[in-house]
C-alpha cells in the first residue's frame, strides 16, 4: 500500500505542464478494435486507468507498447469479444468496447461496469441506443451478452440526458452502422470532439461532433490511424485550483484554456486573476478565496470532476458557498474527510453547504476517488501540518506523476509505501 504525506504551508509557484486527457485516450484506445492494424496515440499520460485499459484489451487480443508518452496499438483481424469482470468492474470505461464490438464483431459479452463510487450509475442510455441500432442484450450473471443479429444499422437516437459515455459508445457503434445515425441531446464535451477526430483520421464520416446533435454516415470499414490526445482540463483545472488554494501562482502549459472557461469563471469570483494564451494559463491564487455559488453541469457547464477540488478551496473561504451536484447523486464521500481537517461541509440533498474556516488541519484522510483524492492532497497543502492521504491508487489511476508535478511547483509532498 503506499500514502502520499503532505506538509501544508507551501504556496504553489511556477509552471506545469499536463499531457492527453485520460477521458480521451482511455475512449481513443477503445476505438482502435474498429481497425485492424497499427495505430498510434501520442500525449499519453502514465496513469493506471491507460493500463487497465492496456489489460483489457490484451485480453481482447489487441497488444499495446508504451514508450514514454506514446503507445503503439496492434488490432489483429480476429479478436475475443469480450472483457473480464475483475478488470471491468474497476474501470468503468470499459463499457465503451460495447459498441466497438458489436460494431467489429456482431457480439459481446461483458461484465457490468464499476468505477468510481458516485451513487448508481445506470448504462441505460447506452443500450437503449445500441437497441435502436438492432443490438439485443441479454445479462447473465453480471455478463452483459450482446448481440447484432442482421449487423448494426443507422438509427435516431434521442438522449434523455447527454451521456459522455452513451454518445461516444453510439459514435463507435455507427462509424460502421448501415447508413445514417443521428444522435439527438447528444454529450458536448471536448473529449467527444477528440474522439470524432481521431475515428475521423481512421475514414469515418461523422458531422457535428462538440454539438448537441451528431451524424454518422456508416462506412464499410476503418484504417488504422495516428492521433495526439487532446490535453487534460481536468489535470489542468487540479494544479489551478492549487494555486488558488496556497495564496501562489501556477502556469498550466500544454493546455487548452478555453476548455476550463467556466472553472477560471468561478476562480475569478472566488478572488483569483487569471490570464491565459492559446496553450497556457496561469492562475494567481487570493490570500483568502470569497465565497463562491454554482452548479455542476454537462459541458459547457462547471465540470462535476473540478467540484471536490473547488469545495476544498471554498472550505477556506470568508464565507458560506453552495455547490449544486446536478451530475452525480452521491459524489459526497470526501466531505467526511474534509470535515475531519476541520472544514465545515454539509450536505442538503443536492447542494454542499460549505461555511469557509480560518484554517484546515493536517490529519489522515482517505483518497475515496480519483477527484475526491486530488481535492484532499490540495486541501493537505493548505492545511496545518501533515495530512497523510491512504488509498492513494484512486489518485494514480487519473493523475500522470502528480507527486513529482506538485513538488516541482513548490509543494511539500512525497509518495511512502506502508506495510499492512
Ligand atoms: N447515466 C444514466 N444512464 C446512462 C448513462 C449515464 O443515468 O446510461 C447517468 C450517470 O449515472 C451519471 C450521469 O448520467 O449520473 C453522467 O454519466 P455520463 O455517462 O455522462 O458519464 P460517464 O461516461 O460515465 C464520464 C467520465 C467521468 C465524468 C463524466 C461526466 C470517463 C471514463 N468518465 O463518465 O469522469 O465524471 O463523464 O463528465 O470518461 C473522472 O474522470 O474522474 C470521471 C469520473
Amino acid at each position: 500500500m503506499e500514502q502520499f504525506v503532505v506538509e501544508g504551508g507551501a504556496r504553489l509557484e511556477g509552471s506545469v505542464s499536463v499531457l492527453g486527457a485520460k477521458n480521451a485516450v482511455l475512449k481513443h484506445l477503445v476505438a482502435t478494435l474498429l481497425a485492424p492494424g497499427t495505430h498510434h496515440i501520442t500525449n499519453v499520460p502514465g496513469i493506471l486507468d491507460v493500463e487497465i485499459m492496456g489489460q483489457v484489451l490484451a485480453h481482447i487480443g489487441v497488444e499495446c507498447t508504451f514508450d514514454g508518452s506514446a503507445v503503439t496499438i496492434e488490432v489483429p483481424d480476429d479478436l475475443v469479444p469480450e472483457t473480464p469482470i475483475d478488470l471491468v468492474r474497476r474501470m468503468r470505461a470499459s463499457i465503451l468496447v460495447l459498441g466497438a464490438l458489436l460494431a467489429r464483431t456482431g457480439v459481446a459479452r461483458v461484465a457490468l461496469p464499476g468505477g468510481d463510487d458516485f451513487g448508481s450509475r445506470p448504462i441505460d442510455i447506452h443500450l437503449e441506443g445500441l437497441e435502436a441500432m438492432g443490438a439485443e442484450f441479454e445479462l447473465v450473471h453480471g455478463v452483459l451478452h450482446a448481440s447484432a443479429p442482421d449487423g448494426l444499422t443507422g438509427a435516431e437516437v434521442f438522449f434523455e440526458f447527454p451521456s459522455v459515455g452513451a454518445t461516444e459508445n453510439l459514435l463507435l457503434a455507427g462509424v460502421m452502422a448501415k447508413g445514417t445515425t443521428r444522435i439527438g441531446n447528444a454529450a458536448r464535451e471536448p473529449e467527444i470532439e477528440d474522439l470524432s477526430a481521431f475515428l475521423s483520421s481512421m475514414g469515418a464520416s461523422i458531422e457535428g461532433a462538440g454539438t448537441s446533435t451528431i451524424t454518422i454516415e456508416g462506412v464499410p470499414s476503418l484504417s488504422p490511424a495516428v492521433h495526439r490526445a487532446v490535453p487534460d482540463r481536468l489535470a489542468a483545472g487540479t494544479y489551478l485550483v492549487g494555486a488558488a488554494i496556497t495564496g501562489g501562482e501556477v502556469t498550466v502549459r500544454d493546455c487548452v484554456p478555453d476548455h476550463l472557461r467556466m472553472e477560471l469563471r468561478k476562480l475569478a469570483d472566488a478572488g483569483c486573476e487569471w490570464d491565459a494564451g492559446d496553450d497556457w494559463v496561469t492562475v494567481r491564487g487570493p490570500e483568502r478565496a470569497t465565497p463562491v455559488d454554482f452548479a455542476t453541469l454537462p459541458y459547457p457547464g462547471f465540470h462535476t470532476d473540478m467540484h471536490p477540488q473547488m469545495v476544498a478551496l471554498l472550505s477556506g473561504a470568508s464565507g458560506t458557498s453552495v455547490i449544486t451536484e446536478n451530475i452525480y447523486s452521491a459524489r459526497f464521500r470526501y466531505v467526511g474527510e474534509l470535515n475531519r481537517m476541520g472544514a465545515d461541509v454539509q450536505i442538503e440533498g443536492q447542494h454542499v453547504i460549505i461555511r469557509g474556516v480560518d484554517r484546515l488541519s493536517g490529519c489522515p484522510v482517505d483518497a475515496c476517488d480519483i477527484r475526491a483524492g486530488a481535492a484532499l492532497v490540495l486541501a493537505g497543502m493548505a492545511a496545518d501540518g501533515y495530512t497523510t492521504v491512504v488509498n492513494v491508487e484512486h489518485i494514480d489511476r487519473g493523475y500522470d506523476n502528480f507527486v513529482e508535478k506538485l513538488s516541482g511547483l513548490g509543494g511539500q509532498i512525497r509518495r511512502e509505501v506502508v506495510d499492512n
